[in-house]
């Protein structure tokens, strides 16, 4: 799909992979909604794009309350005109074993990562069909391919994602709907100081695998590559996080030995 002129709603619009990417579609003419909790940092962004204001739109929410988010961006649809692409990227990751952790950090990790998502999908999606034309581009991760240590509820809400995507795929593809579904392995970005502890609080501290992963412009690059060329689904990062989903298919013991003694993916 082409993205001149395009309105693009994006959550995670305010920090990481969500905040590249409305930098670089709005460089090829898109105008963004951007979404996330932190308005501030939403404005600020908006001023910086090309356009500004004037030209983009700024809307926070919480992908935690889905049961109000439909009530709360559809009446913005009037003011805003049709959305031709949806970005489901707004996310939240866990660092903690299973035996340690809260029920309520499961729950919390499937409402924003996955329900979010549906939430989302669920707003935009009517107008998509009624037009015979759009994107859905929802962002799981390697996680959503593979497991590894501290991650039982990130790669639950991750694999939901994938699954959904999936479904919606077939159940679209012939009404004009294009899915696309994005892995990225490591990617520099605060995923990791903003992961989940045992707990439900923020861990606030970096991971090595994070600090050395691929750089957000080139993550949000191979995005939009695969936006604009028609992907179903892509695996985005460098190294062992991106190499993992192909080992796991073809070398399943292999994997999940390799899995079972690393410390980090
Ligand atoms: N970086 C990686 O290595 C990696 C790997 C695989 C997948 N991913 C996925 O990529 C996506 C973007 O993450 P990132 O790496 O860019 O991390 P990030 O820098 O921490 O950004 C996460 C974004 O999600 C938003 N968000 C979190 N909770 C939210 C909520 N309850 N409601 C609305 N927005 C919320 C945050 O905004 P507010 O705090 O302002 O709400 C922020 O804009 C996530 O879905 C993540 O799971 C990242």
């Amino acid at each position: 799909m082409d993205i001149k002129n395009k309105t693009i709603w994006v959550t995670g619009a305010s920090s990481g992979i969500g905040m590249e990417l409305c930098r670089q579609l709005a460089k090829l003419d898109a105008r963004l909604v951007l979404s996330a909790r932190r308005e501030e940092s939403l404005i600020e962004l908006a001023e910086s794009l090309p356009g500004g204001r004037s030209r983009h739109w700024v809307m926070p929410l919480d992908l935690a309350d889905a049961d109000n988010l439909l009530d709360k961006v559809t009446p913005q649809l009037a003011d805003i005109g049709p959305v031709h692409i949806l970005i489901n990227n707004g996310g939240i990751s866990q660092r903690s074993l299973f035996v340690d952790t809260d029920l309520s950090v499961y729950r919390q990790l499937m409402e924003v990562n996955y329900i979010g998502t549906l939430a989302m999908t669920k707003a935009l999606l009517p107008g998509m069909l009624e037009r015979q034309e759009g994107m859905i581009v929802s962002i799981s991760s390697v996680a959503g391919k593979v497991g590894s240590k501290l991650r039982t509820g990130y790669s639950g809400s991750k694999y939901a994602v994938v699954g959904f995507m999936d479904c919606l795929r077939a159940e679209t593809a012939q009404q004009g709907i294009h899915c696309l579904t994005v892995c990225p392995g490591s990617i520099k970005t605060n995923i990791a100081i903003n992961a989940l502890n045992e707990h439900g609080k923020a861990q606030n501290k970096n991971d090595e695998s994070i600090i050395n992963g691929m750089s957000v412009e080139r993550c949000a690059e191979d995005i939009i590559k695969a936006m604009i060329k028609g992907r179903d689904e892509i695996v985005v990062g460098k190294g062992l996080s991106a190499l993992a989903p192909t080992i796991k298919r073809f070398f399943p013991r292999f994997f999940n030995k390799m899995s079972a003694r690393m410390e980090y993916r």
